[in-house]
């Protein structure tokens, strides 16, 4: 029998879609997220699943410690880890804006600052969007809760996701830009395309007719 994948999934708010997918093609594991266990096997399909922060998930399959993983568009970008990326898994659906205080005058323009403080949680594609932009920024790196920080003037403006809109609307902050549309992916490492190449390819084929 050919060795099965080790697939990583994310914790948190892509964890249950992620599931439900793969169950869609019966690729599951009993008790699969349930407790605090990290580790789940299917030992008839010789498939291991991994539980991980999404932000690790793009190293664990760089470095080969999964085959494949689930991760947002946003958390590989930032991430830049080298990896395919072969499917766009078309749920997860947000987006990365950038918002400031709705009190300021929206039309005011990016040019009126000398240099702009933005507070995210992404700093690597931030710096990207200013660099492309030509503005200078100094990038505030924090972990969570970024809609607070331009509200006690920590930074002008932030780079966020958003989903439903409402952590922006409650906290009084508008959207002033777009920076990317965020769906989940399925990552794959580079040697194992190659060395499980039946196995890879027989997991997308499938989610493919499932998407
Ligand atoms: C995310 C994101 C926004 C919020 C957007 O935060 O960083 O704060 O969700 O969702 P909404 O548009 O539906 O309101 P998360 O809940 O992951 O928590 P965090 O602020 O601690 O990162």
């Amino acid at each position: 029998m050919k060795p099965g994948l080790t697939i990583a999934l994310p914790k948190g708010r892509l964890f249950r879609e992620s599931v439900a997918l793969l169950e869609k093609i019966h690729c599951s594991a009993e008790g699969l997220g349930e407790g605090r266990r990290l580790v789940f096997e299917d030992a008839e399909q010789q498939t291991r699943f991994l539980i991980l922060r999404p932000v690790d998930i793009p190293t664990y399959v760089e470095y080969g410690a999964a085959d494949v993983g689930i991760v947002g568009k946003d958390v590989i970008d930032e991430g830049d880890r080298d990896v395919y990326e072969p499917l766009d898994l078309k749920f997860g659906r947000c987006r990365l804006v950038v918002a400031q205080p709705g009190g300021v005058p929206q039309e005011r323009s990016l040019t009126d600052w000398s240099y702009i403080r933005v507070a995210s949680k992404f700093p690597r594609i931030t710096e990207r969007y200013y660099n492309s932009k030509g503005v200078p920024v100094e990038i505030i790196r924090l972990s969570g809760s970024i809609e607070l920080a331009p509200l006690v003037g920590l930074c002008e403006r932030i780079v966020d996701l958003v989903e439903t809109g409402q952590t922006l609307a409650e906290n009084g902050l508008v959207e002033v830009g777009e920076i990317m549309r965020v769906t989940a992916r399925l990552i794959v490492n580079r040697a194992s395309q190659k060395t499980k190449y039946e196995q890879v390819s027989d997991l997308i084929g499938r989610l493919k007719q499932v998407i």
